[in-house]
C-alpha cells in the first residue's frame, strides 16, 4: 500500500511486478511518480502526493515495462500500465512535450468509498480536445453520486409516452455526448451499475480512445454490473430514421460541450432528438463559464426553453484547471452545472 504522507517515498514501497499487483495500482503508482501535470483539485493548492526518492525508479520503471502483465485482465489494461511507464522514463529524460499517459480519476460513491477510474488520454492537437479531460467534467463525476442520491423531484409519466425509468424491469437509459475520455460517463455508469445501460459518444476521431477506456475499466464495470456502450454521434447529423419512442434516453449528460457558434443549435437538436418525452426525462450539464462563449450560453438557455426545457436545479463551482499558468499557478475556472426537464411536466 502507499502511504500518502509526506515521507519520500523508496522505490521498494512501490507495488513490485513480482507481487503481480492489480492494474489499478500500478496505474497509482506510476501516477504519484508523475511530474505533470498537476491534478484537478477544489482547492488551489497543487496537489502532490509523496515523493518519491529516485534511486532505483529507473530499473522499477524498466523493470514494468520489461514484463508481460500477464495477470491483467485486457490487453489495453497491460498497454496502460505500459504507457505510463513509458511516459515516466520519458518525462525524466527532459522530453519537453508531455507524452499520452492515463490518468487516475476519483469518483465519490453514496456509500463514502471512491470509485477510482483510470482514462487514457492520447496527446493532444488543436481539433482533438476530446483526447484530454477537462474541468468541468471533473467536478461533474463529482456531484453525479448527489444527483442520485436525491433525484430532482420525479413525477410518474403522463399517459402520452411511457418512461424506461418508472417501468421497474427497465434499465434507465443515459446518452453522453461529446464524451471525450469519458469521465462522466462511466462514472454515471459505475455508480449506476445493473440499473442503467449508458451509451457514449463523441466524433469518429474520438470513439476508439472512448472505447479503449471503457476496456480499461473492465475491473470497475465488471464489479459494479455497469453496462456501458460507445458509438459516433455528431451532433450537426440529423439522424434518419428519427429514433422510435424507445430508442430515446431518459438521461443527457453533456460536459464542456459548448465552444463554437454552432454549438448551441446542434446541440440542442440534438437533445430534442434523443431526449425521452418521459416526465422524469433529464439533461445533466456542466460546462465552464469563459467569457469568449456567452453568447453560446445564452443561445443554449433560449433554445432549451424553445425546445420545452427548463432548468429545474443549477449552480456555479470553481475548479482548478490541470495544466498550470505560465506563473506556476492553478488556474481557477468557474463552471455552471445544470438539471433540466420538460417544462410542462416539472
Ligand atoms: C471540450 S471537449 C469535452 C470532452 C469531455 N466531455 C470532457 O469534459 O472532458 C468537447 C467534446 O465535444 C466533442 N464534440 C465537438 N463537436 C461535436 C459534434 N459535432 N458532435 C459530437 N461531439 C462533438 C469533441 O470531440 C470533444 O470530445
Amino acid at each position: 500500500m502507499i502511504s500518502t504522507n509526506d515521507e519520500p517515498l523508496h522505490v521498494l514501497d512501490l507495488p513490485q511486478i513480482y507481487t503481480k499487483p492489480s492494474g489499478t495500482d500500478l496505474i497509482k503508482a506510476l501516477a504519484l511518480l508523475a511530474l505533470k501535470p498537476r491534478t484537478f483539485g477544489t482547492t488551489a493548492d497543487v496537489v502532490k502526493g509523496p515523493a518519491v526518492q529516485p534511486a532505483g525508479l529507473t530499473r522499477y520503471l524498466t523493470s514494468i515495462i520489461a514484463s508481460p502483465l500477464l495477470w491483467l485482465d485486457t490487453e489495453e489494461l497491460r498497454e496502460a500500465v505500459w504507457d505510463a511507464a513509458a511516459a515516466r522514463l520519458s518525462e525524466r529524460s527532459g522530453r519537453a512535450a508531455m507524452p499520452a499517459m492515463s490518468r487516475i480519476f476519483s469518483v465519490p460513491t453514496s456509500s463514502g468509498e471512491d470509485y477510482t477510474l483510470t482514462l487514457h488520454e492520447p496527446s493532444i492537437t488543436a481539433d482533438n480536445l476530446g483526447m484530454k479531460t477537462w474541468v468541468s467534467s471533473y467536478l461533474l463525476s463529482r456531484r453525479l453520486h448527489g444527483l442520485l442520491e436525491s433525484p430532482p423531484e420525479l413525477v410518474p409519466s403522463g399517459p402520452t409516452e411511457p418512461s424506461a425509468k418508472s417501468d421497474t424491469n427497465k434499465q434507465l437509459r443515459a446518452l453522453e455526448l461529446g464524451s471525450g475520455t469519458g469521465l462522466v460517463g462511466l462514472a454515471f455508469a459505475a455508480l449506476q451499475g445493473k440499473s442503467a445501460a449508458v451509451h457514449l459518444t463523441d466524433l469518429p476521431d474520438i470513439v476508439p480512445n472512448l472505447a479503449h477506456n471503457v476496456a480499461l475499466n473492465v475491473e470497475l464495470l465488471t464489479t459494479t454490473e455497469a453496462t456501458v456502450t460507445t458509438d459516433v454521434l455528431d451532433w450537426s447529423v440529423t439522424p434518419t430514421p428519427l429514433p422510435s419512442a424507445l430508442e430515446r434516453f431518459d438521461v443527457i449528460l453533456a460536459a464542456d460541450p459548448l465552444y463554437s457558434p454552432k454549438h448551441p443549435k446542434w446541440l440542442v437538436d440534438t437533445i430534442g432528438v434523443w431526449l425521452s418525452r418521459g416526465l422524469d426525462a433529464r439533461v445533466v450539464m456542466e460546462m465552464p463559464l469563459r467569457d469568449a462563449y456567452l453568447p453560446q450560453r445564452q443561445e443554449l438557455r433560449r433554445r432549451m426553453a424553445e425546445l420545452g426545457l427548463a432548468p429545474i436545479q443549477e449552480g456555479e463551482e470553481t475548479g482548478y484547471d490541470d495544466w498550470e499558468s505560465a506563473g506556476g499557478e492553478a488556474l481557477a475556472v468557474k463552471c455552471w452545472w445544470s438539471i433540466w426537464g420538460w417544462s410542462e411536466k416539472i
